[in-house]
């Protein structure tokens, strides 16, 4: 008979449950997000996060467990995310977690929220190993070399910002809503992807290494020196004027699209017997990068996979998918387990 695994995601401002067989793979992907909640202030407020987890979290994992259809006694693990993300939010997901497996005697299996989404593009395709995995968010940006299921290091991360941050600081600067990265696509995809301003590509780069806040205060003072943007009181001057934010935002994708495809070349380079390229994380939404990022791979006689975008964001079936290949490998936690 197949296991029933039951994970839970709390690390940042998405509450979400999910059901996972270990024969039947997804059986639920139940997600509430808090976007609405921290638009206004231009990116996610730690405070506002916990208290709506608090608020969400027994009517998401009641709603995965019915469209799951089964009852929380099938259940035979409960998942959840440990770490990294905000303590706050962590601890409510953990905690409940582990009040569910202690109540009811049941496993439990503490999930690195950056292995659920290295391995979230295997949820729906076979991928050769070994590859190599771009994983970029809000929060985090790394290249990985992946052995096998929970074998995996980091070659490259960000020494700064996200990808993501500069998607949504960049909008933020220009006038534009939280977040920022799937308006950004829109605006640039309405001036095809030109590039207008060629921003900074840190040229000698020869690590696999990103830093993208230099890219942000680029743009920054570009506009600055055109007289778009009044430095003293952090004010963009050019609100409504949409072909300049066509135009800032074309050429921000373009460039951090050059950035990607540069360092996966070199990453590819130093590790030519990767099979394939997978492509994950929220950013991973952005059909230019991908794209992109087909036709890189096709010229290097590469696979190349990423994610429905119901995998790419933050999401519990990508932390179910990890702690089944743990329960299969027998690791499981206990309740002592913490979150960092
Ligand atoms: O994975 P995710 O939901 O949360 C984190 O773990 O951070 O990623 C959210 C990030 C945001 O920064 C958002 O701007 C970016 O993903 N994003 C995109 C797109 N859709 C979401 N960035 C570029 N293009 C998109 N279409
Ligand atoms: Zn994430």
């Amino acid at each position: 008979m197949q296991k029933l695994i039951l994970a839970i995601e709390s690390s940042c401002d998405e509450t979400a449950a999910a059901v996972y067989g270990s024969d039947a793979g997804v059986l639920s992907n139940e997600l509430f997000s808090q976007i609405d909640l921290h638009a206004k202030y231009g990116g996610v407020v730690p405070e506002i996060a916990s208290r709506s987890h608090i608020e969400k979290i027994n009517p998401i994992v009641q709603q995965a467990l019915d469209k799951a259809g089964v009852a929380l006694e099938d259940i035979e693990t409960f998942a959840v995310t440990q770490r990294p993300g905000l303590p706050g939010s962590l601890l409510i997901g953990v905690s409940f977690a582990k009040a569910l497996a202690g109540a009811l005697n049941k496993n439990i299996i503490g999930v690195n929220h950056l292995e659920g989404h290295v391995f979230s593009a295997c949820i729906e395709n076979d991928i050769p190993f070994p590859f190599i995995c771009l994983t970029a968010s809000g929060g985090h940006t790394a290249l990985y070399y992946v052995t096998g299921f929970g074998d995996y290091q980091v070659i490259g991360q960000t020494t700064d910002d996200a990808a993501g941050e500069a998607f949504d600081k960049v909008a933020k600067l220009i006038g534009l809503p939280y977040p920022g990265g799937p308006v950004i696509e829109k605006l640039a995809a309405q001036v095809d992807f030109e590039d207008f301003f060629n921003y900074p590509r840190l040229k000698n780069h020869t690590t696999l290494d990103f830093s993208f806040s230099g890219l942000k205060t680029a743009v920054l003072y570009d506009l600055v020196k055109k007289d778009l943007y009044n430095l003293k009181d952090k004010k963009f001057l050019a609100h409504g004027d949409v072909h300049l934010q066509q135009q800032v935002a074309s050429s921000l994708l373009v460039c951090i699209g050059d950035i990607f495809e540069r360092t996966i070349e070199r990453a590819f380079k130093q590790h030519p017997e990767a099979k394939a390229l997978a492509f994950v994380g929220g950013v991973a939404c952005n059909s230019y990068l991908k794209n992109r990022f087909k036709d890189t791979m096709a010229k290097r006689k590469k696979e190349f996979y990423f994610p429905s975008p119901r995998y790419c964001t933050d999401n519990a079936a990508m932390i179910a998918f990890v702690a089944n290949y743990k329960a299969q490998k027998n690791e499981y936690s206990d309740l002592s387990l913490d979150i960092y």
